[in-house]
């Protein structure tokens, strides 16, 4: 995991002031491009995975972002057979939805998701590609309490620790349930 993470770290392609000044952009197109590095990348975000032991997981669904969340998020998915909820920006699913306004890096927006897929009793982990602020998890943590239902924890491919967001998500678990296969 200590190899991966090196290369990662080399990897990764930092975008200085995008999409506005201030925020250097860490592009997960970088791992994409490189097959053996995603294969890699999925393998390792799925030993982050929450075990109750080596054949079962404490949780019962997994939550993704639009849109990078999604890359990754269906593999952890397949590999946790477990069922797979897209969080979309707003305007973009049909039918019913839970909404959830936040606040971002650079700017107000909102996730939805669809009405009926979270509830009570369910354990979700939550995965998207980066947490920054914490704005976009801490808002689908958000609609899994709404929903009635648990966190089961976060799983990011990069957090970027200069910011706050594992303070942010402190709130909603303990420390060792936001894992990262990166720290930046
Ligand atoms: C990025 C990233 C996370 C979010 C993290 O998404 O993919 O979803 O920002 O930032 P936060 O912790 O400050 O909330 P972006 O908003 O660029 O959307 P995209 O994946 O649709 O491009």
């Amino acid at each position: 995991i200590e190899e991966c993470r090196k290369i990662l770290k080399e990897e990764i392609k930092t975008f200085p002031d995008w999409p506005e000044k201030g925020v250097n952009f860490k592009d997960v197109q970088s791992i994409l491009f490189n097959p053996e590095l995603a294969l890699v990348t999925s393998h390792y975000l799925q030993e982050l995975l929450p075990k109750k032991d080596s054949n079962s997981f404490l949780f019962n669904k997994i939550l993704c972002f639009d849109a990078r969340g999604f890359l990754f998020g269906f593999d952890l998915a397949k590999a946790s057979n477990t069922p797979m909820i897209l969080a979309r920006k707003h305007g973009k699913l049909p039918g019913e939805v839970v909404t959830q306004t936040f606040e971002k890096e650079y700017g107000l927006d909102e996730i939805q998701v669809q009405a009926g897929l979270i509830n009570p009793g369910d354990k979700v982990l939550i995965h998207d590609d980066l947490l920054a602020t914490g704005g976009t998890a801490g808002a689908a943590a958000e609609i899994i309490l709404k929903c009635g239902a648990e966190i089961a924890g976060f799983n990011f491919i990069m957090d970027l620790s200069f910011l706050p967001g594992r303070k942010v998500l402190q709130k909603y678990v303990h420390d060792s349930k936001i894992q990262a296969l990166l720290k930046f």
